[in-house]
């Protein structure tokens, strides 16, 4: 009686069970379902340090990003489920972009923003968010924020993908070689505007 019972238990406790998660191996092979298994995972796994600490918003958008998704944090891989810490000094802005893997849900901890999303039928629905405000912006849908206080601000944004992806709308079309007459050609803006921005994006062609 006792027997069966302890074996049962012994066999719980000392094994893990590989379906409950996939700590990401970040030297093994990566794909669209993401990371391979860590062959051993530890507490240290599960918990992540790098949120703490305000991002450096020194720079054009005055603003700054720092992700925990699969790659800081291997903890979430294969969950289905990340977050990201956002710092916006006063004016900064999270430039239009979209997650192409995943819907974003956004938490102000600090100070005033402006966001909103673009709908696939060009509507706009924006909104001024204030701390302890939440905001949803769906899956793949162009989206920003701005922070129209006179503070600092500081928001938590989490998704549904443990590697989301992001794509900044003026970084794809100016911050690369793509030549200015075919960016001419598929916006409709004028080459002068699009060698302005090539320039200040840092983009050639
Ligand atoms: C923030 O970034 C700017 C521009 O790259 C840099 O000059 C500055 O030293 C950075 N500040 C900190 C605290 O790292």
């Amino acid at each position: 009686m006792f027997l069966p019972i302890f074996f049962i238990f012994s066999f719980l406790f000392s094994s893990t069970n590989a379906a409950d998660f996939c700590v990401g191996d970040l030297n093994g092979p990566v794909g669209p379902a993401g990371y391979s298994c860590k062959k051993t995972a530890t507490e240290d796994d599960f918990s992540f340090s790098g949120l703490r600490t305000a991002g450096n918003t020194t720079n054009l958008v005055k603003a700054a990003i720092t992700p925990a998704f699969s790659t800081q944090f291997p903890g979430v891989n294969g969950l289905g489920i990340s977050i990201a810490r956002l710092d916006l000094a006063v004016g900064g802005v999270i430039p239009m972009h979209t997650h192409p893997r995943a819907s974003e849900l956004i938490l102000v901890m600090d100070g005033t923003l402006f966001a909103g999303f673009i709908s696939s039928d060009n509507k706009v629905y924006s909104k001024s968010l204030n701390e302890g405000d939440i905001m949803i912006f769906p899956q793949g849908l162009l989206h920003f924020q701005i922070n129209t206080g006179k503070t600092q601000s500081v928001a938590f944004v989490s998704f549904n993908s443990a590697d989301p992806g992001v794509q900044i709308l003026d970084f794809a079309l100016f911050t690369n070689d793509l030549p200015t007459d075919i960016i001419e050609g598929t916006t409709f803006l004028d080459a002068a505007q699009i060698k302005k921005l090539k320039g200040v994006l840092v983009g050639t062609g």
